[in-house]
């Protein structure tokens, strides 16, 4: 039975990652911080599922998760690092420590993983990694400048270590939902205001999630979710950055109106 380990397991676009994986028969290993939610989603699904509690952002955590599971010699077929949230603020308006904190989740423990999940596989000669960036990685995003810029370092990232695994069975795919309705919104300083704002696609964090499992399937390396996000991105190339980022600035700043 092949194994799939989920970060960000208990809501959202994790959550519909665990029903389709279980769905295809995968025993599961799931993690997020809710122990509670984490057991109940473990005793509803249909195959075997085990959690690790552990808060993300906090590397201690999370390198003592990957010990336990080498202790246990367990080497996922497929990790997907979907753990991560999002804060809106100007740069020098939010504390560091709040900055810093989204730094260590998005983008030192999801490297973490990618680095000694696909060194395990590496050696093994097959393995799956889908790294959940956003198209906020496409774009500098003033008013969300932090969480836009751990974005692309996490889509640079798995698309340059994708490249360097090609030989080895090993795929690192980066899966960049766009505006999904989700708890992500609920967070202190975010809003849903976001989910209504301008040029905007909303989705449902089911329709992303299997378009992701989809794409894995299929064996994208890259996979931006909704037509509507695909044609901007495409749009921006031929736009002058500063028209672009401006324009990124007005649907960030909505959202910030709306949450003061
Ligand atoms: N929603 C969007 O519009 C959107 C758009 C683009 C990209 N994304 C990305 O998609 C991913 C999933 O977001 P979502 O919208 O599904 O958010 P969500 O509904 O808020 O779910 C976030 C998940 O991550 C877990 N998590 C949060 N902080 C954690 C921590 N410190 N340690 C361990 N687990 C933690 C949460 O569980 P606990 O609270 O139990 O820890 C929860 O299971 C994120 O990487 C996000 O950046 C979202």
């Amino acid at each position: 039975m092949k194994t799939a380990l989920i970060t960000g397991a208990t809501e959202g676009i994790g959550r519909e990652f665990v029903s389709l994986f279980a769905a295809d028969s995968y025993q599961l290993v799931l993690v997020a911080r809710n122990e509670q939610k984490l057991k109940e989603i473990c005793s509803q699904t249909p195959v075997p599922a085990t959690y690790y509690a552990c808060d993300l952002s906090d590397l201690k955590q999370a390198q003592s998760l990957l010990d336990s599971l080498e202790q246990r010699n367990m080497i996922p077929d497929c990790v997907v690092n979907c753990a991560g949230y999002g804060q809106s603020g100007e740069f020098t308006g939010l504390s560091w420590e709040q900055q810093a904190n989204m730094l260590h989740l998005n983008v030192e423990t999801l490297a973490l993983f990618t680095h000694s999940f696909a060194r395990q596989m590496k050696q093994r000669g097959s393995g799956i990694i889908m790294n959940v960036a956003s198209i906020a990685a496409f774009t500098p995003i003033p008013h969300m400048a932090m969480y836009a810029a751990t974005k692309a370092f996490v889509k640079s990232l798995s698309e340059a270590v994708d490249y360097e695994m090609m030989d080895y069975g090993v795929r690192v795919m980066t899966l960049c939902p766009g505006v999904t309705d989700t708890k992500f919104y609920a967070r202190p300083g975010m809003t849903r205001s976001l989910l209504n704002a301008p040029l905007l696609h909303t989705a449902t964090a089911h329709d992303v999630a299997v378009y992701g499992y989809r794409s894995l399937l299929k064996g994208k390396t890259t996979a931006v979710h909704g037509w509507q996000n695909r044609l901007s991105i495409f749009l921006s190339r031929f736009t002058p950055r500063r028209i672009t980022v401006g324009v990124s600035a007005r649907a960030a700043s909505h959202a910030q109106k709306g949450a003061s």
